[in-house]
């Protein structure tokens, strides 16, 4: 019982389409200034034909195996967080297997709504307490556009779609998960949900057109209480840091930088200025690629990892929020 998981490679992959806030006003009534005081995002992305869930989770897979030096051969594992798989049955993992090859490796999707990733990471560390030699393949992938209701202002500027990989494995040195907690609490599962409705895509999915106000979807999909999930969203991750902090010895001091899911500009400020950590150390990619659940934290830490702000030994957190509600945070040495 030594192992502890390490990432040795990253991958991301966004769609093509960019949808920007000014073309939502076209679509919703909204403003560009609404939008981005509120939430902070000023583009996010929209998948197209060829972009399904699995499809693009397998485009950011194959990134980070290429990272890795990893063939899909040599995978003994894929989880997949996403609450957007193209089917109930088969799981989006078992989709992803398919595409990439990993005949030697078994497969499942994790239902945590945006905490999906960081649920699947910690899984993954589980196993690899018993077994430091697998070589897991973790995802987040959404397709959030094609389950939001696009009459709905309240909720279709949040999000956007993408997927993020990492390759893990045992770490054999000081780098790895260090220390994590994951929490949930369904009672709060009104505050924000997703019905399990039938696909129906973004109206600029075709690419450059966008109907008339009103002239499609059927109703609502997400159900939000945006205050209450802001709230909670930022006590809860705010408690969840301090705690896991003081559990582990660490300072806010200590960290090089905090990731994580992207669900609101505000939310994070606010995260931050609560746990007492600059907001020069939160990455950020709210403002070009929006709420993309699950996606959002394993894209963010792959671009971070290509621009090179990850050094080796930098401490990192990890910390996440969505419905459920569900939530936790990662210490991570790099
Ligand atoms: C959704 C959110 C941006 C709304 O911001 P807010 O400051 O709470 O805004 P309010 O809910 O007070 O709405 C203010 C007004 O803007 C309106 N409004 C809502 N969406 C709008 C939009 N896209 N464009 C313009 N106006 C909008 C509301 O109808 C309301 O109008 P009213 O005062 O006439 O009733 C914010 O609550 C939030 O980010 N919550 C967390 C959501 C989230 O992150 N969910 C995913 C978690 S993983």
């Amino acid at each position: 019982m030594t192992g502890k998981a390490t990432i040795i490679g990253t991958g991301s992959y966004l769609p093509r389409h960019i949808l920007t806030n000014q073309e939502l006003e076209k679509i919703v009534d909204t403003s560009d200034d609404w939008i981005n005081t509120r939430t902070g995002i000023k583009t996010r992305r929209i998948a197209g034909a060829g972009e399904e869930t699995s499809i693009m989770a397998s485009q950011a897979a194959y990134k980070a195996m290429e990272m890795a030096g990893v063939t899909a051969l040599e995978l003994d594992m894929i989880i997949v967080g996403t609450i957007t798989p193209e089917m109930v049955m088969p799981s989006c993992a078992c989709l992803v297997q398919k595409e990439i090859g990993a005949e030697n490796a078994f497969a499942f999707d994790v239902s945590a709504a945006c905490s999906g990733f960081v649920y699947a990471l910690e899984i993954a560390d589980r196993y690899l307490k018993n077994a430091p030699d697998m070589k897991i393949l973790v995802i987040g992938a959404e397709t959030l556009s094609a389950r939001v209701d696009w009459q709905d202002r309240n909720t279709c500027v949040l999000f956007g779609d993408g997927a993020g990989a990492c390759v893990v494995t045992g770490s054999k040195a000081e780098d790895g998960l260090l220390a994590s907690q994951l929490y949930s609490d369904g009672r709060l599962w009104q505050l924000l949900s997703l019905d399990a409705v039938p696909r129906r895509y973004c109206p600029v999915v075709d690419y450059g057109t966008v109907p008339e106000r009103n002239s499609f979807c059927d109703g609502s999909a997400f159900n939000m209480v945006g205050k209450d999930v802001f709230k909670y969203a930022v006590r809860e991750m705010g408690d969840a840091v301090e705690n896991l902090l003081n559990r582990e010895g660490i300072t806010v001091n200590d960290i090089n930088l905090m990731i994580p899911h992207q669900a609101n500009i505000r939310i994070l400020k606010s995260l931050a200025e609560r746990v007492n950590l600059s907001f020069k150390k939160v990455y950020t990619t709210i403002q070009k690629y929006g709420n993309s659940s699950a996606a959002s934290l394993p894209i963010a830490l792959d671009e971070a990892n290509r621009e090179g702000r990850l050094q080796k030994g930098n401490l990192l957190l990890f910390s996440v929020f969505g419905g459920g509600f569900t939530w936790g945070v990662v210490l991570w040495r790099w």
